[in-house]
């Protein structure tokens, strides 16, 4: 017998015998798009850090929406940015808010075809840019901010979001929120935790996007980027607080974290495909660096092998059109 005699390469010798093996494959479906709304806003503003990522106002919010509709996508995750920030946060109970109104819109136009998610957080509310409310010594307040949660997760609800998305990594804050929905009669509305979310440089473009006024860091609530099991920790202690989806977040440089998690829970699993890591791509493809199309595929690709069933992703609408060609 000629040696190699155990020859992998032949699964891989044409295009028909690669698809017929390929172990994985996301779908539209399973991709989220990300969308900012700007309260007052009569015309787009886009975003510098994120090439073809723009601050929506509320029409061009809804054309996206039937875009991502038409794109056949899983869903949208709405992000409010209030003409008005102060220490608390208003503008995210106010049933006026922006974030709250946009909710309304895009139910009321997609609300069939599409889930519809939101963020339920501080950060884009408050004039000091945290993810909840200080005390008097200037640290985020774990407690008093499960309040301003709870009461911003029923305002989300009565607005008729499908999931909300708590992203603040208070202790405490899944079950906080399933109680205060509970107590609403809210029973049906799910909760998708951003459950192992690390204090990650990569979020640095959307801080833009949410004209963000952050001093400081967010160190004391999200966690070190050297934990893996403090992470399934997480996100074990987010399903029996009553988390419908867990979420990992950034997602490529915590794929382990990914894989650790989606074997330890029995929920779907999301990851967030965060502003930092589009940025990287569309920069290096602005200089002819790196083939845009491929590195968007396999970013994707490389998120859902590692364990994401659901993956939220900025090219959400151009990866719909790009996985079915
Ligand atoms: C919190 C939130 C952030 C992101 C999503 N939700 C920012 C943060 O926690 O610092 C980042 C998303 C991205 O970078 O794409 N509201």
């Amino acid at each position: 017998m000629t040696y190699p005699d155990i020859r992998p390469r032949r699964l891989r010798r044409t295009p028909a015998l690669r698809r017929l093996v390929a172990e994985s494959g996301i779908a539209p479906r399973q991709l989220v798009l990300p969308l900012f709304v700007r309260e007052g806003a009569t015309e787009t503003t886009p975003i510098s850090s994120m090439p073809g990522v723009v601050q929506h106002t509320r029409e061009t919010l809804k054309k996206t929406a039937n875009e991502a509709v038409a794109a056949g996508l899983g869903g949208v995750m709405l992000f409010g940015i209030p003409e008005e920030k102060d220490a608390v946060g208003s503008g995210a109970v106010d049933p006026h808010g922006i974030l709250n109104l946009a909710i309304t819109d895009v139910v009321a136009e997609v609300g069939d075809e599409l889930t519809v998610m939101s963020d339920l957080c501080l950060d884009e509310f408050t004039d000091h840019g945290h993810c909840g409310v200080l005390d008097g010594d200037g640290n985020v307040d774990n407690d008093r901010t499960l309040d301003v949660y709870a009461a911003m997760a029923v305002a989300q609800a009565a607005a008729g979001v499908d999931l909300v998305a708590p992203s603040g990594m208070m202790d405490g804050q899944v079950r906080m929120i399933r109680s205060a929905l509970d107590a609403e009669e809210h029973t049906g509305i799910g909760i998708l935790a951003y459950s192992a979310k690390y204090a990650s440089s990569f979020y640095g473009p959307f801080r833009e996007a949410v004209d963000s006024s952050l001093q400081g860091d967010r160190r004391t609530y999200q966690q070190d980027p050297a934990n893996r099991l403090e992470g399934v920790r997480e996100a074990k202690l987010d399903v029996s607080e009553g988390a419908d989806i867990v979420m990992v977040k950034p997602a490529l440089g915590y794929l382990d974290v990914l894989s650790a998690v989606k074997d330890a829970v029995d929920v779907p699993v999301a990851a967030y495909n965060v502003s930092g890591e589009y940025s990287m791509v569309e920069a290096a493809a602005a200089r002819g660096w790196i083939d845009r199309e491929a590195a968007i595929l396999e970013t994707l690709t490389s998120i859902h092998r590692a364990g994401a069933d659901i993956v939220l992703t900025y090219w959400a609408l151009e990866a719909a059109q790009l996985l079915k060609r």
